[in-house]
């Protein structure tokens, strides 16, 4: 495995590879990894020859008061599990290297609809700093292929709409989410728990499965399933910021008759904020 920080020594062995022919997946990602985003690198090795990994903390995608400067950076212990499973090329750029004039006015790329709503109501322009740094990796690596984790299911959306309307010619390939033993979706902010907070945080994804036992036992009372869920946060200790049944491909509100249907829910525990996600298939 290669490390490489700058954009031009990036390109350098893109070139190269691209020269014999050989095919390449991106996998983006903010470090701190875990399983969850070893799953994303071996996804990858299944789609192409080479595999690139990224670590970046982007600062465009964090809003005041958010967690840029304690989100944990373990480059160290990542360039070791990157070994481990023998990636190509980890790129791990400087916020420099990125946005040479500074993040506060590079150009922005806004992804309408998919963008609204969900996470954007308390993160709001937190899409449009996704969008962009994944459109500027893309343009940085230009893989054929580039794996995101459905336990960020929103950004999957924003992601998948915005290679669509601004046409890069990158498959996008969704790897289902990772979890602990006991169900908590892994994620680089578990680490925030506390002791206490930690045992109760399987219960965002037990809420979220009794929602989707509800729905495939035939209830289509969509508020009232969705008010038991979040009721049942609640009585765990989470302040719920939303727990919502939608429609799994548009996200837009689930109405009856719909077959495929996913179950989204943001929760806060103490300080930290857990997202977790079920996808509910209505077909037999
Ligand atoms: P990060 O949170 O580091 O996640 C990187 C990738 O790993 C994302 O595609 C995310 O959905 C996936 N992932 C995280 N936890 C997962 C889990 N438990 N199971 C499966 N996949 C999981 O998401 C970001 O970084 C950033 O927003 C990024 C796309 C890199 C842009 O900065």
């Amino acid at each position: 495995m290669q490390t490489v920080n700058s954009i031009v020594e990036l390109r350098r062995q893109i070139k190269a590879w691209r020269q014999h022919g050989q095919r390449i997946a991106f996998v983006p990602t903010m470090g701190n990894l875990h399983a969850g985003h070893l799953a994303l690198v071996e996804q990858a090795k299944q789609h192409a020859d080479r595999v690139v990994v990224s670590i970046f903390v982007n600062p465009m995608q964090f809003g005041p008061g958010e967690d840029f400067d304690s989100y944990p950076r373990t480059l160290a212990a990542d360039s070791v599990k990157l070994e481990q499973v023998a990636i190509d090329l980890l790129f791990a750029p400087s916020v420099e290297e990125v946005y040479p004039h500074g993040h506060g006015v590079a150009s922005q790329i806004e992804v309408p609809e998919a963008s609204e709503g969900l996470c954007a109501e308390s993160r709001p322009g937190h899409f449009s700093g996704v969008a962009t740094v994944v459109a500027k990796l893309f343009n940085m690596v230009q893989p054929d292929c580039a794996l995101f984790g459905e336990k960020d299911y929103q950004q999957l959306q924003v992601i998948r709409r915005m290679v669509a309307d601004l046409c890069f010619p990158i498959e996008i390939v969704a790897v289902p989410t990772k979890r602990e033993a006991d169900g908590l979706a892994m994620s680089s902010r578990n680490g925030y728990l506390s002791v206490v907070e930690r045992e109760i945080a399987p219960r965002l994804h037990q809420a979220l499965q009794q929602v989707t036992q509800g729905l495939k036992q035939g209830r289509r009372d969509y508020v009232a399933l969705e008010q038991e869920g979040a009721e049942f946060l609640v009585a765990a200790g989470f302040v719920p910021e939303y727990f919502t049944i939608r429609q799994a491909d548009t996200l837009q509100a689930a109405e009856p008759g719909m077959p495929e249907l996913i179950v989204l829910a943001a929760a806060k525990l103490g300080k930290t904020r857990l997202i977790d996600n079920l996808d509910c298939s209505l077909v037999e």
